[in-house]
Order: structure tokens, then sequence, then C-alpha cells
């Protein structure tokens, strides 16, 4: 990806490629069912797609009531297209869209920290969970 090509963000999930979604997450989160993808996605209050190249390069998803609280999820963007800003501006376009509420997500490795803390985030020691799968407790 040189300085000058395209990224287009969409922000709805008309025609996407759910297996294309799932390769996507198979090379940096970990493996994803494309069936599964089709229904968390489609309950989810907001979603945003990377395009470049012709190709899906990121993803990410915020569950909301819209109001009061939101929780954002799956932020990926492939390898060869991080440390470009995709991360950045998809993080923008769902924080733009649940504006108003608070905003949760995970961050398991150290080395995304400086990524969401560029976003605004701020890291909270008692935040509990129950049956969440990533991670660990400390
Ligand atoms: C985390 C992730 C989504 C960031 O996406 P991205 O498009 O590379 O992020 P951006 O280019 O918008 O980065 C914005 C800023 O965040 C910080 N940042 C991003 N990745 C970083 C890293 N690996 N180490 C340190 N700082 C980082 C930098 O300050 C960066 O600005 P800079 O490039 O001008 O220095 C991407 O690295 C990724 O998909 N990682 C693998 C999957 C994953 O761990 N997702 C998060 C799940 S919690």
């Amino acid at each position: 990806m040189s300085e000058t090509t395209e990224v287009t963000l969409k922000q709805d999930i008309e025609n996407v490629d759910w297996q294309a979604l799932a390769d996507v997450y198979g090379e940096t989160l970990g493996p994803e069912d494309p069936a599964q993808l089709k229904r968390t996605w489609t309950r989810s209050y907001a979603t945003v797609l990377a395009y470049a190249e012709g190709r899906l390069v990121g993803a990410a998803r915020a569950i909301s009531d819209g109001e009061r609280e939101a929780l954002i999820v799956g932020v990926v963007v492939l390898p060869a297209y991080q440390r470009k800003g995709i991360g950045s501006r998809m993080m923008a376009a769902l924080t733009e869209t649940v504006q108003g509420t608070a905003i949760l997500l995970t961050c398991e490795e150290d080395e995304n920290v400086p990524f969401y803390e560029k976003a605004g985030f701020r890291a909270h020691k008692r935040v509990m969970a129950l049956g969440y799968r990533g991670g660990y407790a400390e």
C-alpha cells in the first residue's frame, strides 16, 4: 500500500462478503465462523469496514443501546495495512456513531494500549467480566 492508496470506510453491512471478513479475522485475531459473523454483525449497533486496493483490509463493530453504553469489539487491520491510520479512522467512525455513550473495550495486548490511548481511551482498573473468553484475570 503506497502513500496515495485510497482507503474507503463503509458503515453498513449490505453485500458484505462474510467469508472475506472471516479471512481478515483469521489473519489477525484468530479464526471466525462466517455464519456467526453474519449473525453478530447484523445485531450490532454500529459497524465499520475498511477497503483498499479492492479488498477488505479492516473491520470493527460496536454493540450498544445507542444512548448510554457501548462496547467496541473486533478491531482489526490486516498486517500489511497497519500503522497507516486505518484503525484510527475506524475507531473515529464508531465512536462518532455512539457519541455520548460510555464506550468500553477490552485490550489484551500491551502493544495495543497506545493505539487506544490515541483514540482517547483510558485504562480503568475495576472492570468485571463473566463468561469473557479472552484475556486473563488479575
Ligand atoms: C490494533 C490495530 C487495529 C491498530 O490498527 P492500525 O491501523 O495499525 O492503527 P493506526 O495506524 O491507526 O495507529 C494509530 C496510532 O496508534 C499507535 N499504534 C498502533 N499500533 C501500534 C503498535 N503496534 N505499537 C505502538 N503503537 C501503536 C500509534 O501511536 C499509531 O500512530 P503512528 O503510526 O502515527 O505512530 C492493528 O494493529 C491490528 O489489527 N492488530 C492486530 C489485531 C488486534 O490486536 N486488534 C485489537 C484487538 S483488542
